[in-house]
């Protein structure tokens, strides 16, 4: 697909996102509870919608691939922003911690009546730091709280998995991003250490980088 329509049709998708109340109102939840993970999510969401559109996913699965990407963080509202803007090398107790928010995130949104999250976000949002070697939660935690989920299918043949997408997009990010506690990593170096660590399907790095490259200092959403 071409670059620039791949650009056109991901900033179309991510405004008719934002405006929906139910993303509205989980944005605004991390917004005022930490304004850089508010912002990182959008950058996120960014970069993933523009692969699932490069990779030609239908307007369902870029519906939860989108909402994914928009609530994969949710869980961070319950860490305290102290925690998050540590500039330390964190303690196993603090790292542990860290980790709480994909079982936090993906158990206050199944529960949470006002706004449903279908099951497909809600994968997404428990496996998002599943693609690397030491990934959690592990697999047997994910696959039991899956398959509580009403309505679940394990695994459909065919089907892309959308929390690959959205783990490669949270790693790019990350390492991308300046933050409190460091530097931004150019891209090169980005997709260097990514090549090593990510453990999705390889060739979302390059595809996943060269549209990364082409918004650098571009659309703003
Ligand atoms: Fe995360
Ligand atoms: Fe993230």
């Amino acid at each position: 697909m071409r670059l620039e329509s791949v650009t056109s049709k991901t900033e179309r998708l991510l405004k008719e996102q934002l405006y929906r109340p139910d993303n509205k109102f989980f944005l605004a939840e991390l917004q005022d509870h930490h304004p850089p993970t508010y912002l990182h999510t959008l950058e996120v969401a960014k970069y993933a919608v523009s692969l699932g559109f490069e990779l030609g996913l239908n307007s369902e699965q870029m519906d939860y691939l989108c909402r994914g990407a928009l609530r994969h963080d949710q869980g961070k509202t319950v860490i305290t922003t102290k925690l998050i803007d540590n500039p330390n090398k964190l303690a196993v107790w603090e790292r542990y911690v860290m980790q709480v928010h994909v079982n936090e995130g993906f158990s206050s949104l199944r529960d949470f009546k006002p706004y449903k999250t279908p099951w497909q976000v809600l994968e997404i949002v428990l496996k998002h730091h599943n693609y690397i070697k030491d990934g959690y939660p592990p697999e047997e935690k994910w696959r039991s709280l899956l398959n509580e989920l009403p309505g679940y299918r394990p695994d459909p043949p065919g089907i892309t998995d959308l929390a690959a997408i959205v783990a490669l997009a949270d790693m790019f990010e990350a390492l991308l991003a300046r933050r409190a506690y460091k530097e931004p990593k150019s891209l090169p170096e980005a997709r260097g250490i990514i090549q090593n660590e990510y453990t999705g399907p390889k060739t979302y790095i390059n595809q996943m980088s060269k549209l990364i490259l082409a918004y650098q200092g571009q659309l703003k959403i």
